[in-house]
C-alpha cells in the first residue's frame, strides 16, 4: 500500500481578530493510501472543511507536518504549492466556484492556461471532457443556464482536465437532485477504478456504500478510523 497523504500533528487555528480564535482542528495524524476511496464524516462545524482544504494545499495548518507523494509540503512556497494542486490534485468544490457567464468549455480549460497551453489545444481537451461527462450538449453554454447536476459535471471536467492523482469534493450531494448524485457516483467510482484517490466529506449516508476508508471528526479531533472492509456505522 503506498502513502499518498500523512499529516502529522497538524493543527488549524482561525484567527477572528483578537482575542476571539477557532481551533478548528487539533493534532490531526492521518494517512491516506493511493487508490482508496475516502470519506470525511462528522457533524457541521467538526473541522471537514477545513481539514480538506490543508490537505489539499489550499490552505495551510497553523502547526504540524503535510506530506502529499511523500513529500513535506509545510516547506513549499505558495507558488511551489499552487503548481502542484494544479498537476496532482484536483478539487469539486460544494457551490462549484464556476464563473457563471463563461462558456462550460472555458471553465474547464482554466487549469490548463498556467500550464501555458494553447487555445485551440485548451478547447479541443475541453471539449473531450465535458463529452465523457455527458455534457458534449453544454459545451459553449455557460453555467448560470445550467442545471445544478450539470453544473457540477462542468466543474468536475474541470477538477479532472489535468489528470490528477487525487481528487477531493466538499459535500458534492447538497447541490444535486438524486439523479445527479446517481451519476456523481458512478464518475467517482470511474475514477477510483483509473487509479485515482478519491475522497469526500460529507453528512450523506450514499457514501457508506461505496468508500473504503472512513474518518470521522468531531470538534476538530479525529475519534474513529473504520478499516477497510469493516464497517457499517450511523
Ligand atoms: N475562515 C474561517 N474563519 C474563522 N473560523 C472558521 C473559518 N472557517 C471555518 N471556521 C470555523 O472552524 C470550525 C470548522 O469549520 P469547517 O467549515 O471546517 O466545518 P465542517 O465540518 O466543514 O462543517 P459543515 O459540515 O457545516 O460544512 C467551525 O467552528 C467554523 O466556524
Ligand atoms: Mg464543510
Amino acid at each position: 500500500m503506498e502513502t499518498i497523504i500523512r499529516t502529522e500533528k497538524v493543527d488549524k487555528v482561525y484567527y477572528r481578530g483578537k482575542p476571539e480564535e477557532v481551533r478548528a482542528l487539533h493534532q490531526i495524524d492521518l494517512e491516506i493510501f493511493k487508490n482508496r476511496f475516502v470519506l470525511l464524516r462528522g457533524p457541521s462545524g467538526s473541522g471537514k472543511t477545513t481539514l480538506l482544504n490543508v490537505i489539499s494545499t489550499i490552505d495551510r495548518p497553523t502547526e504540524g507536518f503535510i506530506f502529499l507523494f511523500g513529500e513535506d509540503v509545510s516547506k513549499y512556497s505558495d507558488v511551489g504549492l499552487s503548481r502542484l494542486r494544479q498537476k496532482r490534485i484536483g478539487l469539486i468544490f460544494q457551490n462549484f466556484n464556476l464563473l457563471p457567464r463563461l462558456p462550460a468549455w472555458e471553465n474547464v480549460s482554466f487549469p490548463l492556461i498556467p500550464l501555458g497551453v494553447m487555445e485551440k489545444e485548451r478547447r479541443r481537451r475541453s471539449v473531450e471532457m465535458l463529452t465523457q461527462l455527458r455534457l458534449e450538449k453544454r459545451i459553449d453554454h455557460p453555467p448560470e443556464q445550467m442545471s445544478g447536476g450539470e453544473q457540477q459535471r462542468v466543474a468536475i471536467a474541470r477538477a479532472l482536465i489535468n489528470d490528477p492523482d487525487i481528487v477531493m469534493a466538499d459535500e458534492p450531494t447538497s447541490n444535486i437532485d438524486a439523479k445527479s448524485i446517481k451519476t456523481l457516483l458512478g464518475i467517482l467510482m470511474d475514477l477510483k477504478g483509473k487509479g485515482k484517490t478519491i475522497i469526500v466529506s460529507s453528512h450523506d449516508p450514499v457514501f457508506l456504500d461505496y468508500s473504503e476508508t472512513m474518518f470521522l471528526l468531531k470538534d476538530g479531533k479525529l475519534i474513529d478510523i473504520e478499516n477497510p472492509n469493516d464497517f457499517k456505522c450511523p
